[in-house]
């Protein structure tokens, strides 16, 4: 590897019309792969979320309990489908842009024990970074040694992914600016907060509400509690808005953008 990867997040509120059922938003991945293409960073992975494709269909069938009722086994499927489905559209997009990509399917690589993640193969996914080839995971449906199955977050992956190939930084592209001292849908006197470390982000974590549309891994609380082993290493993150043009293509460049910096120590950028 040429040097260490960076982690994109893209989530399922970026890429999808949340509140729709099974309704990609396209013209914002059109707008992403463009930011992705013309940022050129050398050596990306890119993670995705469900939004309106897996979140239904899992809560639907309580696949996050595990199973419980043979009922449930269509839902494992129809879960998976749905963030096949949604992943096939991304990277159409990313291919037709001309950018060198391969899918890897998160249920082929990890099993989970209870939710956590417990084993996963990462020899693929290094070796194509070592090709330039941008490796596209999601946030998918996996077995569980444990419970039968569960849902895997991307921002599990995120974290895992991380860590285990070293990665310099993670830039989580969301539907908000970043993360407020409060929640800014109730509170008018949130404010954004540009820099926080560990230990600010493990006390404000209890402050940060469950999200208002199904969200089976815990909305913004959930991608936080995610967050923290990869910074408990050093990575450095960076929470965009990925809705608005050219935040991610900054912060890929490095370059100034409004949002939220985390780092281990310091509260310096
Ligand atoms: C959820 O992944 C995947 C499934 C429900 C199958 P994420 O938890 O990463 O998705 P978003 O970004 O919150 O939509």
């Amino acid at each position: 590897m040429r040097s260490k990867p960076t982690i994109l997040k893209l989530g399922g509120s970026v890429v999808t019309k949340k509140e729709k059922l099974f309704t990609p938003n396209k013209r914002a991945i059109t707008r992403l792969v463009k930011e992705i293409k013309f940022a050129s960073v050398e050596s990306l992975l890119v993670i995705h979320g469900g939004g309106s494709f897996g979140h239904p269909v899992a809560k639907k069938y309580r696949i996050t309990e595990g199973f419980k009722d043979p009922s449930q086994i269509m839902g494992f499927s129809k879960t998976h489908q749905a963030m096949v489905s949604l992943n096939k559209l991304i990277l159409d997009t990313l291919i037709q842009e001309g950018i060198p990509t391969m899918t890897i399917q998160p249920s082929s690589l990890v099993i989970t024990d209870n939710g956590r993640m417990q084993h996963m193969d990462i020899k693929i996914v290094s070796r194509l970074l070592e090709l330039e080839i941008i490796p596209v995971l999601y946030g998918d449906v996996v077995l569980d040694s444990v419970q039968g199955f569960s849902i895997l977050s991307g921002d599990q992956l995120v974290s895992s992914l991380a860590i285990k190939l070293g990665a310099d930084r993670i830039i989580l592209g969301i539907d908000v600016d970043g993360l407020y001292t409060s929640d800014p849908k109730i509170d008018p006197s949130a404010s954004l907060i540009q820099h926080i470390n560990l230990q600010e982000l493990k006390n404000l974590q209890y402050k940060i509400g469950e999200a208002k549309v199904p969200d089976v891994t815990g909305g913004m609380r959930g991608k936080i509690l995610e967050l923290i082993p990869a910074i408990e290493q050093g990575i450095k993150a960076i929470i965009v808005n990925a809705v608005k043009p050219n935040n991610v293509y900054r912060a890929l460049k490095g370059e100034k953008v409004i949002g939220t910096i985390i780092k281990k120590g310091d509260k310096v950028a």
